[in-house]
């Protein structure tokens, strides 16, 4: 139980770190902060920790000095699953979304965010023992890996279909002259791209661990090619 404790502070903790470090870039980029941009930050975080939870089980096969992590997927996942409600749920709160409209119950994109939010819903509850004791071992981890997988794949599409206007605009004119730093890139970038990177690395595991790990490293430097190109872009 005291083991458990700690294992939630500790995911707690890295999460409203996650939380306040998207929350500090996107007050540098907007000059502002409010509830519409918290939302971006909830939304990030509860992105970047089902990412993280998806890449953990690969980087303790890779690395054995991963292994202890493996221990806070369970936490993160649940943690993810809170900040990912809460986006849902201040989403409604914001008026230019409206929400409550006929318009917003045809957008496939919304529709895509709340079935990943039903699946990690899903997935918290039946993170406990008894769901493993009621279904056994082997489908309750089925339910687990699969269900986040499919979540991800779920939110990196409401991401995408939603985004990639502002990224294409972002590459071609710049950041908009309304931005206090307008040299930023958006924030939506930065956590779609280490999600594409998990689904990358993940992919690359069914190539067997060696050239799994030479793709582990490839995309890495890709990832990090592409965070400098997003930021230098407007620089050189
Ligand atoms: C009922 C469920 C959901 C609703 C109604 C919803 C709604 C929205 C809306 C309106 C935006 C646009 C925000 C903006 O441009 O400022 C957005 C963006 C986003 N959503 Fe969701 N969403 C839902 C579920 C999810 C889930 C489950 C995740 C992740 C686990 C997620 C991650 C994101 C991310 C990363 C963005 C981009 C934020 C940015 O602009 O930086 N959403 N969502």
């Amino acid at each position: 139980m005291k083991e458990q404790l700690k294992r939630y502070g500790i995911s707690l903790i890295a999460s409203f770190g996650i939380f306040a470090i998207l929350s500090f870039y996107l007050f540098l980029r907007r000059g502002y902060y409010d509830l519409f941009i918290a939302n971006k930050a909830l939304a990030g975080t509860a992105f970047v920790l089902l990412a993280f939870v998806l890449l953990v089980g690969l980087l303790a096969r890779y690395f054995v000095r991963f292994d202890g992590w493996l221990i806070y997927r369970k936490e993160i996942g649940i943690v993810a699953f809170v900040f990912a409600l809460a986006h849902g749920v201040v989403s409604f709160l914001i008026p230019q979304f409206n929400l409550f409209s006929w318009a917003a119950l045809a957008n496939v994109n919304l529709w895509l965010g709340g079935l990943a939010l039903l699946i990690l819903l899903f997935l918290t509850v039946i993170s406990g023992n008894w769901a493993i004791q009621k279904f056994g071992v082997q489908k309750w981890w089925f339910f687990q890996q699969w269900g986040a997988r499919l979540a991800l794949i779920l939110v990196l599409y409401h991401v995408f279909l939603m985004k990639y206007g502002g990224w294409a605009d972002w590459f071609i004119h710049g950041g908009s002259k309304t931005l206090a730093r307008p040299y930023l890139p958006p924030l939506s970038l930065f956590s779609f791209l280490p999600a594409i990177f998990v689904v990358v690395v993940r992919l690359g595991e069914f190539f067997g661990p060696k050239i799994g790990k030479v793709i582990f490293f490839a995309s890495l430097s890709l990832l990090a090619a592409a965070y400098l190109i997003s930021f230098l872009w407007w620089l050189v």
